[in-house]
């Protein structure tokens, strides 16, 4: 048997984890300041026409879990735990409110009697984890928060209509907490689901909420601009999405989704810009494709002023390959970042395994130096050459040769790993004889 929780904000989110918390035994004291909700569902009438929802609370309400009420005090002091499911409009300036969030978790701090974990669940803008800390700590004075009052982070990934569904059999349960305590309750809470639970911190917390949101809109937008894009030929777009959805291995799937240098190579760029034109020449106005390659140029232009940043005279890059060991270059994003550097007064110097062991003409250094297409740009033998005399290393696409080299030559300057390809092959031993690794990527 769990212990008794709150639940407040009895809107979609709030009634349905509500409804399905009590339909298991647990002791909800549903909570919500709109009177007339509030006595609808202590009565078991589902204020949202959602699939399970009416069966639920039938059972709460035989079993007598679920009680509802305007009184948030009286329910919180009946409680272990008080799950914070108030809106989070959207305000003036485009972000969300979390007024009702803070205030909410500051009264609950205020009535809690003995240990108490405040989870919020609502939907929230960056930063509102540290800002509700401040203002619990402001409300109780100093020495509770974090030792009597836990506060976490579980935002929720359920979808209208399908909602009891996606609450009781997640694909995910993500939650964030500074306090152990608060932690432990959670893990609890979700003992069941302990296979697809993962804790992270409270600033991922919040920002993945929103990330997934603006990804499920993106998977949206695409798709429409496809039907858009594809009508000028008469083409069925749900015929080329279908197709689009069986190639699970690079379509739909984890593929291309991990943060590093811009792409390049034979076809993206190239694909992308062909299906742009195909749009301007039809007229269709298609915003999402024809910024991908903006959205690209804006990443190299990032990773740029991040090297800048260092205020190198001179600079190695190890692996020049447009992906990882690809001696192809082909728009080649750490060549292009080598004349970006070169433009900007900075000696490169470049060394490639993969290239370098070219097999078809030209071959070794001939094979750098004309993937490198500027005489600028010095061509290296091997990454001890390049990495002489540089202030720091920018590793691009290594291949396997010029990782292992890097880590033995273990040079005593900055390594920027802009795609984190280093980084994530590192062993504790290595990384700890290598001067600071920054990832670029990870800002
Ligand atoms: N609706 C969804 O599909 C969904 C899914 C995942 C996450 N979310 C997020 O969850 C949060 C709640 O969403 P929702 O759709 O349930 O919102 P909602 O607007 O339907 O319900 C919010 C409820 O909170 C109540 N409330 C607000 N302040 C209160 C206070 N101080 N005391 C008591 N009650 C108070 C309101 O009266 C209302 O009934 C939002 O942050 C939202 O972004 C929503």
């Amino acid at each position: 048997m769990n212990d008794p929780i709150a639940v407040i904000g009895l809107g979609y989110v709030g009634t349905v984890v509500a409804a399905s918390a009590a339909a298991k035994g647990t002791v909800v004291h549903g909570v919500d300041r709109r009177e007339a909700l509030v006595e609808a569902l202590g009565r078991g009438v589902a204020p949202i026409p959602e699939p399970g929802l009416p069966e639920r609370l039938a059972r709460a309400q035989m079993q007598g879990t679920l009680r509802c009420t305007t009184d948030l005090a009286a329910a919180v002091r009946a409680s272990r735990a008080s799950l914070v499911c108030v809106g989070t409009p959207v305000g003036e300036d485009g972000q969300l409110v979390e007024d009702d969030v803070l205030e909410v978790c500051c009264e609950v701090a205020k009535h809690a009697e003995g240990p108490h974990t405040i989870v919020i669940r609502s939907t929230v803008p960056p930063g509102c984890y540290r800002r509700a800390l401040a203002a619990i700590e402001g409300a109780l004075g100093p020495g509770e928060v974090g030792a009597r009052i836990g506060l976490a982070l579980n935002p929720e990934f359920l979808r209208e209509g399908n909602a009891i569904r996606d609450h009781e059999d997640p694909e995910l349960v993500v939650y964030a907490s500074e306090h152990d305590a608060a932690a432990a309750w959670l893990e609890g809470f979700y003992a069941e689901h302990a296979a697809r639970a993962h804790r992270t911190d409270p600033s991922s917390a919040e920002v993945l909420k929103l990330v997934n949101n603006a990804w499920h809109a993106l998977k949206v937008a695409f798709a429409n601009e496809v039907a858009r894009v594809t009508r000028p030929q008469g083409v069925d777009p749900f015929a080329v999405m279908e197709l689009l959805c069986r190639d699970t291995k690079l379509n739909t799937s984890s593929a291309y989704l991990r943060p590093g240098l811009p792409f390049g190579g034979a076809c993206l760029v190239k694909d992308v810009a062909a299906l742009e034109r195909h749009s301007a020449e039809h007229a269709v106005d298609a915003p999402l494709l024809g910024s991908i390659l903006r959205s690209n140029e804006a990443h190299l232009d990032y990773l740029v002023a991040a090297v800048l940043a260092h205020a190198p005279k001179q600079v190695a890059i190890v692996g020049v390959g447009f992906k990882p060991g690809a001696s192809d270059v082909r728009d080649s994003a750490p060549v292009r970042l080598v004349h970006r550097l070169l433009d900007a007064g900075v000696h490169v110097s470049v060394s490639d395994a993969a290239i370098l062991d070219a097999t078809v003409p030209p071959l070794g250094i001939d094979a750098l130096r004309a993937a490198l297409g500027d005489p600028r740009a010095h061509a290296a033998p091997d990454v001890a050459h390049a990495a002489a005399g540089a202030d720091v290393i920018v590793v691009g696409h290594p291949s396997r040769a010029d990782r292992e080299a890097l880590v033995a030559l273990a040079p005593d300057v900055p390594i920027l790993d802009a795609a984190g390809e280093l980084s994530r092959k590192l062993s504790d031993e290595e990384r700890a004889a290598l001067a600071p690794v920054v990832v670029l990527s990870r800002g």
